[in-house]
């Protein structure tokens, strides 16, 4: 009978069950491995040899053959070395037939037998639990992302040598202590709104977009403090919930950027872009799709600097991913879905030079030269943006004052607040659906927000002015329920329509 070892094979953000199945019969001593494993798998063979060898078992001579099931499933990376190792040395009775019972491995060797670091370990235990095994032997340096994880036992496996002592009982690696991450946040090491002189009408744009989670554009002359601007935003963010750090984990755990003590990404990740990043980039993909820069940007920030500097096909690609909340990137290979609920922040200047609509300084733009930089902000991309906001340049003596404005931390709580509210608001609907008014579907904004009739009115006057679009119309009811929110308002009045309706100046007219 072949020894059977259950993996798990991650492709985008899906894992799947796969079994290695081991078997060694009379002929000569060759290895071969079926199963549509791609080259890091093949490669796996000479790993494995030596691992064994270096760790003082003994490499099987015979024909070896090694199937990993199911046989259509396209397999990936080195995480099998592991798995196909204790295959071999239990159809050789080094080890006993049933120490893998009811027990998953994932791991990639070294030529000694040590066991790497291999990207995935958080999504490969949760789902090992979801399936219903009871423990998982991970490689040792994993262990923080995987502490994370309870009601599986986790065996940490520093080398093979160790853990085939393990495995016949000699010496027992501990398990993993499961640790709790609850209550952990660490606040924001960036700028922050205390440390900014003025701007008063920005910090309130920023504090609503974090307190609905909106997209935002900041658009003003060179120096006048937009990045400053955008970079303190994450200090007004709140912690992400337990889940929320969770799905993070697991999209840094895939994408191998976790450091070794890294166990849980609790606060909001914020991702500034530079204007050459290509496509791919941004939106993941690869042969084996991996997470791009809107999914590292999940429940927290991507900010694209110096937006009209941007590619226009590159930006065009953000409009699914937007208004979905997800991204689907399709390859030979398949098609992976990774999740991408960002808030959008972006700053540009209003114009080549910069100084369009600055009271004092003249623009040297032509009118050509104008439409030009203008066209390659689409109008689509524009539409999905909830808030803009001019930022001046300051005054002198508001630059040289001393005394800053509200402090980032006062201006967290009051969002804060205003999530929570949201929270209650929406935490009837689908379990694991957007909870905030930014990122509620349109279908569901206007049955849930009440509106006062008053306010409708107002809005309804704007509509007919302006010639806003559907989707402006529900960006403007989104705002306004965020500012009555931060109010603790029942009802959108119609200050929260008007206050919503300054956030939509005509880009044409930045300074009116
Ligand atoms: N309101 C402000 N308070 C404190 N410092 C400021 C302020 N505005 C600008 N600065 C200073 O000016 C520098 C430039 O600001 P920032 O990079 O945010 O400008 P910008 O609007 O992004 O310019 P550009 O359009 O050229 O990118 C900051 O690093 C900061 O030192
Ligand atoms: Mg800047």
């Amino acid at each position: 009978m072949p020894s059977k070892i259950f993996s798990v094979s991650i492709f985008g953000f899906e894992c799947r069950r796969v079994e290695v199945e081991v078997d060694i019969l009379n002929g000569l001593a060759s290895i071969t491995i079926v199963g549509l494993g791609d080259a890091s798998v093949q490669e796996s063979k000479e790993r494995i040899r030596s691992a064994i060898k270096n760790s003082g078992a003994e490499y099987p001579r015979r024909k070896k053959t090694i199937n990993l099931a199911p046989a259509d499933l396209k397999k990936h990376g080195p995480m099998f070395d592991l798995p196909i190792a204790l295959g071999l040395l239990m159809q050789s009775s080094q080890l006993p037939s049933n120490c893998m019972d009811n027990t998953m491995a994932v791991g990639e060797l070294s030529l000694s037998g040590e066991l790497r670091r291999i990207p995935g370990v958080l999504p490969a235990v949760s789902y090992a639990k979801q399936i219903g095994f009871s423990s998982i032997i991970i490689p040792e340096e994993n262990s923080a992302e995987a502490s994370i994880i309870s009601g599986i036992n986790v065996i940490p496996a520093p080398d093979l040598a160790t853990l085939i002592s393990h495995l016949r009982g000699e010496h027992k690696i501990p398990f993993v202590k499961t640790e709790n991450y609850g209550e952990t946040f660490t606040p924001a090491d960036c700028w922050h709104f205390e440390d900014i002189r003025g701007h008063e009408n920005s910090k309130r744009a920023l504090t609503i977009a974090a307190a609905g989670q909106h997209n935002i554009l900041l658009f003003g002359p060179p120096g006048s403090g937009k990045t400053l601007l955008a970079r303190s935003f994450r200090s007004i963010l709140p912690p992400l919930s337990f889940e929320e750090a969770i799905e993070v984990t697991k999209i840094y755990s895939i994408a191998g950027r976790l450091s070794t003590n890294e166990a849980l990404i609790c606060s909001p990740p914020f991702r500034p872009i530079h204007h050459t990043a290509s496509a791919v980039s941004l939106v993941g993909g690869g042969s084996i799709p991996r997470p791009g820069e809107i999914s590292l940007a999940h429940h927290g920030v991507l900010f694209l600097d110096e937006l009209l500097e941007f590619q226009r096909g590159t930006l065009d690609c953000l409009r699914q991913p937007l208004e979905d909340g997800h991204i689907s990137v399709t390859r030979i290979a398949g098609t992976s879905k990774f999740p991408a609920q960002f808030t959008l922040i972006a700053a540009t200047n209003p114009c080549a030079c910069g100084y369009f609509g600055d009271p004092v300084k003249a623009c040297i733009c032509t009118p050509t030269r104008l439409e030009q930089y203008r066209k390659k902000l689409s109008g689509p991309l524009l539409d999905r943006i909830d808030l803009m906001c001019y930022v001046p340049r300051l005054p002198f003596d508001k630059i040289n004052q001393l005394v800053g404005s509200e402090p980032s931390e006062l201006l967290q709580k009051r969002v804060m607040v205003a999530r929570q509210l949201q929270r209650e608001r929406y935490s009837d609907g689908e379990k694991s659906g957007p909870r905030t008014n930014g990122k509620i579907a349109s279908t569901e904004i206007r049955k849930r927000c009440g509106v006062s009739d008053e306010a409708m009115r107002l809005l309804k006057d704007a509509f007919l002015k302006f010639h806003y679009s559907g989707r402006a119309y529900h960006s403007i009811l989104k705002v306004s329920r965020t500012i009555a929110d931060m109010e603790n308002s029942k009802e959108i009045l119609p200050q929260h329509i008007a206050e919503a309706l300054q956030y939509r100046p005509r880009f044409e007219n930045a300074n009116e």
